[in-house]
Order: structure tokens, then C-alpha cells, then sequence
């Protein structure tokens, strides 16, 4: 195996995860000194969220530089013993890759305006507006309001799939694509571990940019961008050309992992993976994060999921990220131990996202607190991502150890109780419970390289075994608020409790069924 198909990854987000110089922002240096924390946690991967220079339109995710750190969050000279100092711990580092578009700071789109003429012109996707006037085609932007960006300067358009200041880099420009390989390369000589890559799917757009249609499913309430479907504007064919070109520059390197963003259907990952499996190690299944919490669609989901992976594909799961609603606030505070024994025991690679751990919630954004641009361009249907972006609970002192000064975003009121230091001891905890699976991970065979094998999912029973040579692992979960009997699956009496939601039942004999509490879970080591 890779270590990617048995590691555990975690992505922080950098601006709100620790404050080392006063600002109110998270910075490398914060990162570096939180590392022994993650070490022990016992995940095995750090992604960081943007971290290069950037006007911060979009939070990093508009970049004006791909070489070099923000000052915000410190310099190449802190990035180089951050990269160190993982690798010691056993850490590997992975960065945010946003191939699909630059900041409208970045010099290559200052020259792309500048006239028509310019070397760089076509490096960006310009077009005329349209006979009768107005933009090119239809298309939207994800943040709301036409794609297209009239410059007056030189009388044309310029596409932005998201903020008008994130215009597109045209990919089918073989200049642009040889310079972004460039900006990987410079990372990976520096010793980072491979790159999530931000909107992968978004990467290549119609050549004769045809109109999206309407889409018959959209109801009002549902964010304006949703009345099209991006059927010419994203995941078009050609796009595995270039996702396989990323890929060839990542193996011009030892072991690296290229991760790629896709929000597609599930049967549309595959092709994720690239022909001859030559495209993403893992394209992220966001799939539990839009299904209902019940355990007959968690059983289907799997069950596409699998059934959908290409020969030899890896899978992997994701429960929360930067742009979605807190997973505790999703399913409910009750259920977060549950989720976390799913999230961990799953064919495939998990990924956390921070404070997941310890059961942050989505924190409430007063109007005058919002700083989020998605929010601000489309408000009142609910988009706004920065109550799951607010800073890691530490401890329950002021701003909850994150920063001496007021953080960039509000800390959750719950801090006091919620938080890293009061969790660590108690094996109990929802910290404890991830502390306990992820070592579980690291000793058990079966849960990592094992195959999955679904045995039920009645009522609120969700129970899966993974199966590896000299091992099976029966997971048993409660969905529900009712105590629940399963009998253990044919071929088997008895069982070792290896983890449960309360710790005080590790290590217990199992004969015949499996006895679980409300909202409760066990993952039991079966005996012939
Ligand atoms: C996806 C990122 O995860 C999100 O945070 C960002 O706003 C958009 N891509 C645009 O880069």
C-alpha cells in the first residue's frame, strides 16, 4: 500500500487555527507549534487551506503569487522548518493547489488587461460580448451574478467562475499549463508531500462555450447559480488531459499524492481517477456531507460508492471542510461519536476537518461579523461558510487559546467547555474517541486494508464488516436515540469490544449480539 491509503488526513484551515504573533489571524508559526498536537492525535497528513500571497478576496483562495507565503501568515523561511518539523513528527504536508484561477492581482492577469495584444492575453479566457450585446453566454458565477466580467479597457469579457477578482486561467493555453507545473514543482522540491487541488473539475471549459441549460430540479430558495446546469462550464471531457498532467509532474517525484476537489455524483468520480488510473490519487467523495443522516442512505451511498470505483481505485471519505456546515450542527452534537466511528472505519482514506475532532459547532454569524464574500454577494440562502471557519477551541481561557488579540471571526460561545485541553484526558471525550480510533487504525489491518462487507441497515442500525486476511471487524452504529440489540453476523459467537463510544467498554468480551445505548457505537474484533 501507499501511505496515503492508510493514512488519515487533516486539513487546517490556516487563519484559524493558532496565532502566534497577535493578529488575530492564524500563521505558520502557530501551525508549527500545534504539530506535536496532531502527531498525537495520530492523524498522518496535515493539509493546509491557501497559504500564498493574496489580496484575501477569497480568503487565499485568490492568489497573486503561487510562490512564496503571505506575510499574514509568515514567510518561505517559516514554510521550510513547518515542512521539517512535520516530517520528524511523521507528519506528512500538504498544500492547496488553485489551479483554476489567479487573483486579478496576480501580474500574468495585469498583463492578460492590459491589451489585447499582450503575450499574456491569451493566458486568461477573454471573449467579445454577444451580438445583441451583454456577456458571452449564459454562464454563472458560483458567487452569484453573470461569469463574465466586462473590461472596459479593451472592450471584452473576462470569465470568473467564482469572485469577479478570481478570473479563470485558460488551461487550454499550453504556456499556462508549463508555468503551473512550474509553481508545483517549486513546492515539492521543497519537500511538501503533494497538493489538494482546488475546483479540479472547473479546470477546462467548452471550447465553443455554449450555454448552460436550465435546470428543470431548481426550486426558489436555492442559491441563484443552482438555475443553470454547469453542463459546458465544468467537468468537460478534456479535463482528464490536464488532471493528467498534473499528475505527471507529481510522480516526477517519489511518493507524492494528488488530491483533487470534485462535487459531482459519486459515478462521476470515476473518471476522477483518470484513464489507466492516471489522473487523481483521490478525488474527494463529499457524498456523506449532502446525504441524510440515516443508516438505509449511509448502506446505499457505500454502496454506489463501491460499486462505482474503478479497478484498483482508492476510496476516501470527508465529513466536513471549509465550505460546508459544521458536521456537529449537521447531524446533531448526539451523533458526532457515531460519525466519527463511520468516518474512521470506512474503506478508504478519511479526512478530518479541524475541530471536527472535538465537536466544534457552526457558530452563529452576526450580519455586521460576516467576511465571507460568497455571503455577502448572495445573502439570505444561507451559503455563508464562515461559522464553520471560526478559531480552533484550545482551552477555555480568552479566544480560547487561539490568539492574545480579538480573532478575525467570533469563537464559539461554547469554547469554555468544548475545547482541546478539557477533552485530552478523558478517554471518554469525542477527543478521546478519535484518539482511540485512529491508534485502532494503526494496529488493525482490517480496518485499513480490509474489504467492506455491509450487513445491515435496519431502522437506525447501520453494521458493516471489513475484512482482511486473519482479521474481521464487525462495526456496529446507532443512529438513533433508542437502544438497539445486533446479533453478531453469522461465523461468529463472540467478539473483543475494540472501541466504543465510552471507553469503559474497550476491551470487553461480546457472546452473541452486540447491546448499544442510544446514539451509541462499537467497532468489535469478531472471533471465529
Ligand atoms: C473551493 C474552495 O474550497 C472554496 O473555499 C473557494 O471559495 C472556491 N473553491 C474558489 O476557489
Amino acid at each position: 500500500m501507499q501511505w496515503w491509503q492508510s493514512a488519515v488526513l487533516y486539513q487546517v484551515y490556516p487563519r484559524s487555527f493558532q496565532d502566534s504573533n497577535g493578529d488575530g489571524v492564524g500563521d505558520l508559526q502557530g501551525i508549527i507549534a500545534r504539530l506535536p498536537y496532531l502527531a498525537d492525535l495520530g492523524v498522518d497528513a496535515v493539509w493546509l487551506s491557501p497559504v500564498f500571497p493574496s489580496p484575501m478576496a477569497d480568503f487565499g483562495y485568490d492568489i497573486s503569487n503561487y510562490t512564496d507565503i503571505d506575510p499574514l501568515f509568515g514567510t518561505l523561511a517559516d514554510f521550510d522548518p513547518l515542512v521539517s518539523v512535520a516530517h520528524t513528527l511523521g507528519l506528512k504536508v500538504l498544500l492547496d493547489f488553485v489551479p483554476n484561477h489567479t487573483s486579478n492581482k496576480h501580474p500574468w492577469f495585469v498583463e492578460s488587461r492590459a491589451s489585447r495584444q499582450t503575450a499574456k492575453r491569451d493566458w486568461y479566457i477573454w471573449r467579445n460580448g454577444a451580438a445583441n450585446g451583454g456577456p458571452p453566454n449564459n454562464w454563472l458565477s458560483e458567487f452569484g451574478g453573470s461569469a463574465w466580467q466586462y473590461d472596459e479597457a479593451t472592450d471584452q469579457y473576462y470569465y470568473h467562475a467564482f469572485l469577479a477578482s478570481q478570473p479563470d486561467l485558460n488551461w487550454r493555453n499550453a504556456d499556462v499549463r508549463a508555468a503551473m507545473h512550474e509553481t508545483m514543482r517549486f513546492w515539492l522540491r521543497r519537500g511538501v508531500d503533494g497538493f489538494r487541488v482546488d475546483v479540479i473539475w472547473h479546470l477546462i471549459k467548452d471550447e465553443a462555450f455554449r450555454d448552460n441549460p436550465p435546470n428543470p430540479d431548481f426550486v426558489d430558495g436555492q442559491p441563484p447559480y443552482q438555475r443553470l446546469l454547469p453542463l459546458y462550464s465544468t467537468d468537460r471531457p478534456e479535463v482528464h488531459d490536464i488532471i493528467a498532467g498534473l499528475r505527471a509532474v507529481i510522480d516526477e517525484f517519489p511518493e507524492r499524492l494528488l488530491i483533487g476537489e470534485v462535487y459531482l455524483p459519486v459515478e462521476r468520480l470515476a473518471a476522477y481517477y483518470g484513464r489507466d488510473l492516471c489522473g487523481a490519487h483521490l478525488p474527494f467523495n463529499f457524498s456523506l456531507l449532502q446525504t441524510p443522516w440515516r443508516a438505509d442512505a449511509i448502506a446505499a451511498l457505500i454502496e454506489r460508492y463501491e460499486g462505482s470505483l474503478p479497478p484498483g481505485a482508492w476510496p476516501n471519505w470527508v465529513l466536513g471542510n471549509h465550505d460546508r456546515p459544521r458536521l456537529a450542527s449537521r447531524i446533531g452534537v448526539e451523533q458526532v461519536k457515531v460519525a466519527a466511528m463511520l468516518l474512521l472505519t470506512l474503506r478508504g482514506t478519511p479526512t478530518l476537518y479541524y475541530g471536527d475532532e472535538i465537536g466544534m459547532r457552526q457558530v452563529p454569524i452576526a450580519p455586521g461579523q460576516v467576511r465571507d464574500p460568497w455571503e455577502k454577494n448572495v445573502p439570505g440562502f444561507g451559503v455563508g461558510r464562515d461559522g464553520c471557519r471560526t478559531p480552533m477551541q484550545w482551552d477555555d481561557s480568552a479566544n480560547a487559546g487561539f490568539s492574545a488579540a480579538a480573532p478575525w471571526l467570533p469563537v464559539a460561545e461554547d469554547s469554555a467547555v468544548c475545547n482541546v485541553a478539557g477533552e485530552r484526558g478523558d478517554l471518554s471525550s469525542l477527543l478521546g474517541l478519535y484518539r482511540r480510533l485512529l491508534a485502532l487504525r494503526r494496529s488493525h489491518r482490517a480496518l485499513t486494508e480490509g474489504a467492506y462487507r455491509p450487513l445491515a441497515d435496519t431502522g437506525d442500525i447501520l453494521a458493516y464488516e471489513r475484512v482482511a486476511e486473519g482479521g474481521r471487524v464487525l462495526v456496529v452504529l446507532n443512529l438513533g436515540s433508542q437502544p438497539a440489540v445486533f446479533p453478531l453476523p453469522a461465523g461468529s459467537t463472540s467478539g473483543i469490544t475494540l472501541v466504543s463510544s465510552d471507553s469503559n467498554r474497550d476491551g470487553q468480551t461480546v457472546a452473541g449480539s452486540v447491546n448499544l445505548h442510544g446514539h451509541d457505537g462499537a467497532v468489535i474484533a469478531l472471533r471465529p
